[in-house]
């Protein structure tokens, strides 16, 4: 059962994904809405979806934000990056040219600008097209190992939701086992008491205001 939005068991997971420009970022996020659009268009900036799933009794919402992958968007889509828990690192298994970005510039470009307790999740999509795959798995597994990820292997087109299904899974079990989530529940758990005392505050000045005004 979904839970209370104020309820200590919801949990907004900011989740960003990056990689070079059709690689399938777009595709895996429509899959994973169920909405797979074989005509997909280049993405312009970025585009926000979100969608809940219920992972070991919490109810996790992935406040996904799809980036585009142009290298003229680059600069502007920084901003996106900001407090993301989970990035999802994106490379076509059939472009070595798009996993050598992917270490060359977008998991330093989401690092400089993001906690560094954010998750980093590799993805090698287009998994459908694997007579054709150019990147090495040891290589990928390799820096995998490096920058303390995982990798998944997927196919956004495959008619086959599972895969993207799972994905989102590992994903909110990560989330859930880190400090990052720890990280977030402190700030709500903060924001409450806070809300609390300046609650009680505004009470008394309420209680004052009313005895005041009895008095004269
Ligand atoms: P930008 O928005 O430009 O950054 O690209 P993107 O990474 O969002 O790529 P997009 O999802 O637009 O996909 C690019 C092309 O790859 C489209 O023609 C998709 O249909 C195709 N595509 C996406 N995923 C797969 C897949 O798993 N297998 C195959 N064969 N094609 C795919
Ligand atoms: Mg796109």
């Amino acid at each position: 059962m979904a839970q209370n939005k104020n309820s200590e068991n919801y949990v907004r997971c900011k989740t960003i994904i990056v990689g070079n420009s059709g690689v399938g970022k777009t595709s895996i996020i429509q899959r994973y809405l169920r909405k797979f659009n074989p005509n997909e268009k280049s993405t312009v900036g970025a585009s926000f979806t979100n969608k809940e799933e219920i992972i070991n009794g919490k109810t996790i919402l992935f406040e996904i934000w799809d980036t585009a992958g142009q290298e003229r968007f680059r600069s502007i889509n920084s901003i996106f990056y900001q407090d993301a828990c989970v990035c999802i690192l994106t490379y076509d298994i059939t472009q070595k040219k798009s996993f050598e970005d992917l270490k060359e510039y977008w998991y330093g470009a989401v690092l400089e600008q993001s906690s560094s307790n954010i998750i980093f999740h590799i993805v090698g999509n287009k998994t459908d097209l694997f007579d054709q795959e150019q990147v090495d798995r040891n290589e990928v597994d390799e820096y995998c190992e490096k920058i303390g990820a995982e990798v998944s292997y997927i196919s956004a087109k495959e008619e086959n939701y599972t895969y993207v299904d799972m994905l989102f899974t590992k994903l909110g079990e990560k989330f859930l086992e880190s400090d990052i989530y720890h990280e977030c529940m402190k700030n709500i758990t903060m924001n409450k008491t806070e809300k609390l005392k300046v609650d009680t505050i505004v009470e008394e000045d309420d209680k004052k205001t009313k005895r005041k005004k009895k008095c004269c």
